[in-house]
């Protein structure tokens, strides 16, 4: 809808430098990317000791903070990459899905850098940057299927070719990260517990069995909160016993649950689409388990895996540049009345 297509434009060539803005959440990011593929910059300002002390993210107080912190990261960006502005080619923003207020920030901000500038503008999907963020690292061989993990989402989305989404599954009510803090939160860990949550999982020794949720035996999709439940009431059942609850074997139970499924999922749809990659991404793929447990399954199977480090995985801009690059590569921009959508459609966003 915001979007001019300008499909008689040929590849632009040559060198071309992208200035990504990236405010959907809780980090405001600000990166310089060369080419699509090669960071010159990625300034990442995180919240997150801010909204600790509210267990969660303030939606209010992350759009102030957004609001004090983005001159000043653009131009740490610019300094660290030893860029100038004059040497922008164009400007990719997250415009969403994620909180509106805050979406609202680095929008605003991409709009008046791309205006006074004069150079175009890239609305850019957030999703999109996660799965993106491989391309950063290695080559994508499509068809792709990316399995995507944050404290958001939850999806497994076929790549037939470049730029081209389909969600095959998505999660019901939980995103996996979501259901990790929340049962971080019953372990009594600060926000976000997921990283506490698979530390305890790695070190535990003994494993408290809890359900997997398959859902109907054809099914992509995810359900979270009947594990995060079981998690409770497990505590809960030994607190009623005056026993004190193992933390540690509930976290290695909810993390083997999480993984076995997640994996298992992502593994079957490789092969029924006849994947030639498999591709990682999201906050929660700085998962230990889960990383090591997707690697050794696609090893099995030959199945070439790619997985962003972590400053890739969690919210960063160099992730959202590289997205953009899909639609600046096609001359595919956007109009300065591009407007933040807290929900926004990743098929539609496909080049
Ligand atoms: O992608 P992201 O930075 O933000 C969203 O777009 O949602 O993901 C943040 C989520 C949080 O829920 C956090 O607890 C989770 O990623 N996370 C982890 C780990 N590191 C971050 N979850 C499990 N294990 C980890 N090691
Ligand atoms: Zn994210």
């Amino acid at each position: 809808m915001n979007e001019q297509r300008d499909t008689s434009a040929d590849s632009p060539k040559g060198d071309y430098v992208l200035l990504a803005i990236e405010t959907s959440c809780d980090e405001t990011s600000v990166a310089v990317v060369r080419n699509g593929r090669e960071i010159l910059s990625n300034v990442i300002s995180s919240q997150i000791e801010t909204h600790k002390q509210f267990g969660g993210v303030v939606p209010e107080i992350a759009s102030r903070k957004h609001v004090e912190s983005i001159t000043i990261i653009l131009e740490e960006a610019l300094r660290e990459a030893n860029t100038s502005l004059e040497d922008i080619d164009a400007v990719a923003v997250t415009q969403g899905p994620g909180l509106i207020g805050a979406l609202l920030v680095g929008v605003v901000a991409a709009k008046s850098v791309a205006l006074a500038l004069d150079v175009p503008l890239i609305g850019t999907h957030h999703i999109a940057g996660h799965i993106y963020a491989n391309h950063l690292i290695g080559d994508i061989v499509y068809p792709a299927i990316a399995l995507v993990v944050s404290g958001g989402h939850t999806e497994i989305v076929l790549l037939e070719s470049e730029g081209k989404f389909r969600i095959i599954g998505r999660t019901r009510d939980d995103a996996v990260g979501e259901a990790y803090d929340k049962v971080a939160r019953a372990l009594q860990f600060p926000y976000p517990g997921g990283p506490y949550v698979d530390k305890l999982a790695q070190e535990a020794t003994e494993e408290v069995v809890l359900p997997r949720s398959w859902l109907e035996p054809d099914s992509y999709d995810f359900s979270f909160s009947g594990l995060k439940s079981a998690v409770l009431s497990e505590i809960n059942r030994s607190r009623m016993k005056g026993e004190s609850p193992d933390f540690s074997a509930l976290a290695r139970g909810f993390q083997q649950s999480v993984i076995d499924v997640v994996t298992g999922k992502a593994i079957k749809a490789a092969k029924e689409f006849g994947a030639r990659q498999m591709l990682l991404c999201g906050g929660v793929a700085a998962n230990r388990g889960l990383r090591e447990r997707l690697s050794s399954l696609c090893e099995e199977m030959g199945l070439p895996l790619l997985i962003p480090p972590n400053k890739l995985c969690t919210d960063n801009a160099a992730m959202i540049a590289a997205a953009a690059d899909l639609k600046w590569r096609r001359g595919q921009f956007s109009s300065l009345d591009l407007k933040a959508e807290p929900i926004l459609s990743l098929e539609d966003w496909s080049v």
